[in-house]
């Protein structure tokens, strides 16, 4: 049986973080899905087409992942997919309570889905998406932080709507 897992998000943009847990991801299973959020009332900066677009560019180097998006309960996607587990990323002590809950509340409406979490790598441990759209509103420099590809990206979006 392929062991496969959901690495679901809302990837706005996707940052070296996801990319480094991905890359770890690999190597405990078979197949992952990176599966984006599709949420209409939840603002976003890119919308779910540019998020697919940029993930299928940044990704390009991985064999066996799949790009998805997904509405409804993350757990009811993860058994439509087949998947026995969803893979998520722990950063900072921060990250803690919210994945902790999400995780709990997960397994309380499906026993079968599992958490899988690991440890961003040190060198990514305070990249986040919100940090990066912060600091890139006002001119900071966050190529260091996302592919060069993202990087370009988020520059003409706050480009075209300042
Ligand atoms: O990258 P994010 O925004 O931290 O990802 C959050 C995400 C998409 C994993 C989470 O919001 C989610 O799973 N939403 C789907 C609805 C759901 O199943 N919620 C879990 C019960 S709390």
């Amino acid at each position: 049986m392929q062991k496969i897992a959901i690495y679901p998000g809302s990837f706005d943009p996707i940052t070296n973080g996801h990319i480094d847990i991905i890359e770890r991801g690999l190597k405990l299973f078979d197949k992952i899905i990176v599966a984006i959020l599709n949420n209409a009332a939840k603002e976003t900066l890119f919308s779910v087409e540019e998020r697919v677009e940029m993930l299928e560019t940044s990704l390009k180097q991985f064999s066996n992942i799949e790009i998805d998006t997904f509405d409804g309960l993350l757990v009811d996607y993860a058994v439509e997919r087949k998947a026995q587990a969803v893979l998520r990323g722990m950063r900072a002590v921060s990250d803690f309570d919210y994945e902790f809950q999400m995780a709990l509340m997960n397994r309380r409406l499906n026993r079968e889905v599992h958490t899988v979490f690991l440890m961003t790598g040190l060198r990514w441990i305070f990249t986040s998406s919100s940090i990066i759209k912060e600091a890139a509103r006002y001119g900071g420099d966050i190529k260091s932080m996302v592919p060069s590809e993202i990087n370009q990206k988020v520059i003409e979006k706050f480009r075209s709507v300042s």
